[in-house]
């Protein structure tokens, strides 16, 4: 198969914010128990966290996380996270049915992103409490000092602030499933004066609203176009969640989930800009994608756990070699969306639908899906060229054309990268122009190809991953490459 892409340096989408390869942390399932915490593991440092877990993060390149929910947060009472762990209480996570000790809280974890260096994305808890924790939190965190809750940070021994810069409003409010579940108006209220008492606290700091649980919500665009009125002018960002899965076993149709995300997103802006020529307005919503993953493999063996357990195995869905195809022309679909689309988190990231899986008694591991989001993560960084793709198309029951080829470019001033997949069964030789930009030679081209569709990673056993390909020219004004069938691929030129 044959298909050609046209690169411009005319046709720039915008520039990459380093935040759209951030992740998710949520206290929930062995994400921070088991996953991130464990005093007793032989790579544990002093603080209890396991430095095999800060290995493998470090080496995704993670800015920002998101903690500490997730549905968790909106039956989250913060204050239960700090002060000295021996008097922190037990309580009842009724989001997941299990028992949160608060052993690990706000410091821990600001202590855990030093090390992995990544800031944090908190969340407030906009489903059982309101505006007075919301502001207090943000006191808390990122108010020097001199009065109640800062001088408590200092005193639990955080002298100089956490300096939170980004905050969501709640989480998946028009989830009927969310503790203190709201309706759009009431939502959007509430959301609203909540920004403005915490931005009163912190006039640095930007806030996401809620935007739908999912494309398919009922209420989506309603929701979206309601919470929006109420909120514009106390707002930073919308968010969106989605959720993809093979549960029809249909590869090709899998694989096009990305023209879903990229329907999603564009739906979603043209929302935001609705409401923002409504309301007359200069200043434009930006989108906040923060939770996107594949999540399916575990949902069966979910509906059998125990409840009210502390920290048991849930959402430990097992990627396979097609789950990390998809990741890559998920990530291929957020970088087209680069002048909108400012966060983006991988949801999760240790553990609970993650990248990273541990053993309570071995050692962590890289699952399928990491190595697409830690190439993307690496190299994805600069400005986003759009380009022009002819190739081949395939129909599924909801999309008419679906290309074979998924690809984008970004270009900085060391290289121009080339992300790829192939999502078709054939060879696929491609021919890249380049127009006023020209390229002296490769650096590198790295494959993901080969695999059966559902080969997965094991503990000790990493065999799904990228290996190199010599099947690359690049002169002048062209890239010549082989894409293998079904593959994700990176080219790398100088
Ligand atoms: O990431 C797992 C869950 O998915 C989150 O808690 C929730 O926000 C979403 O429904």
């Amino acid at each position: 198969m044959e298909a050609t892409m046209l690169i411009s340096s005319v046709k720039r989408v915008g520039k990459v914010d380093p935040r759209l390869y951030s992740s998710f942390i949520e206290h929930m399932g062995r994400a921070v128990y088991e996953g991130i915490y464990q005093p007793d593991h032989p790579s544990a440092n002093e603080s209890g966290f396991r430095q095999d877990v800060i290995h493998l993060v470090k080496e995704l390149n993670i800015p920002m996380i998101r903690y500490p929910g997730g549905n968790f947060v909106s039956g989250f009472r913060w204050e239960d996270s700090i002060g000295p762990i021996a008097s922190r209480p037990k309580r009842l996570d009724l989001a997941w049915r299990t028992i949160e000790t608060n052993e690990v809280g706000i410091h821990e974890f600001y202590n855990w992103c030093q090390h992995v260096g990544a800031e944090i994305n908190m969340a407030v808890n906009l489903g059982a409490r309101g505006v007075d924790a919301a502001r207090n939190l943000v006191e808390y965190c990122n108010f020097p000092k001199g009065t109640y809750w800062s001088d408590l940070r200092c005193s639990n021994g955080q002298e100089s602030p956490f300096g939170i810069k980004t905050w969501c409003l709640g989480n998946e409010m028009d989830g009927p499933w969310q503790i203190g579940h709201k309706t759009a108006e009431e939502y959007g209220r509430l959301a609203a004066e909540t920004a403005k008492a915490m931005k009163l606290v912190d006039d640095s700091i930007e806030v996401v609203l809620c935007g739908s649980s999912n494309r398919q919500m009922p209420t989506f665009g309603d929701w979206e176009l309601t919470v929006l009125d109420q909120a514009y002018d106390q707002i930073d960002y919308l968010s969106l969640h989605q959720y993809y899965g093979n549960q029809k076993n249909d590869l090709s149709h899998y694989l096009a989930r990305s023209l879903d995300m990229d329907r999603f997103i564009s739906e979603v802006t043209a929302m935001c800009d609705t409401i923002k020529a409504k309301k007359h307005s200069k200043k434009q919503i930006n989108l906040s994608f923060d939770e996107w993953n594949i999540w399916y493999h575990s949902a069966e063996q979910d509906e059998q756990a125990a409840p009210w357990q502390i920290a048991p195995p849930l959402l430990e869905d097992n990627y396979n070699f097609e789950d990390a195809l998809l990741l890559g022309c998920l990530l291929i679909t957020l970088l087209k969306h680069a002048d909108r689309v400012k966060i983006a988190c991988l949801a999760q990231l240790v553990n609970v639908i993650a990248p990273i899986r541990t053993e309570t008694n071995g050692e962590a591991w890289r699952q399928t899906i990491y190595y697409p989001f830690m190439q993307a993560a690496m190299y994805g960084q600069g400005e986003v060229l759009s380009p022009q793709i002819h190739s081949a198309n395939y129909a599924t029951e909801d999309f008419e054309e679906v290309p074979y080829l998924e690809s984008v470019a970004v270009i900085n001033d060391k290289e121009l990268v080339i992300f790829a997949v192939n999502r078709g069964e054939e060879e696929m030789n491609l021919t890249v122009r380049l127009s006023e930009l020209s390229v002296a030679g490769v650096i590198d081209f790295s494959e993901m190809s080969g695999f059966d569709t559902k080969a997965t990673n094991l503990p000790k056993s990493e065999q799904v991953k990228p290996s190199h390909s010599t099947n690359v020219k690049a002169e002048d004004g062209k890239i010549n490459c082989l894409l293998k069938p079904l593959s994700w691929n990176v080219v790398r030129c100088y």
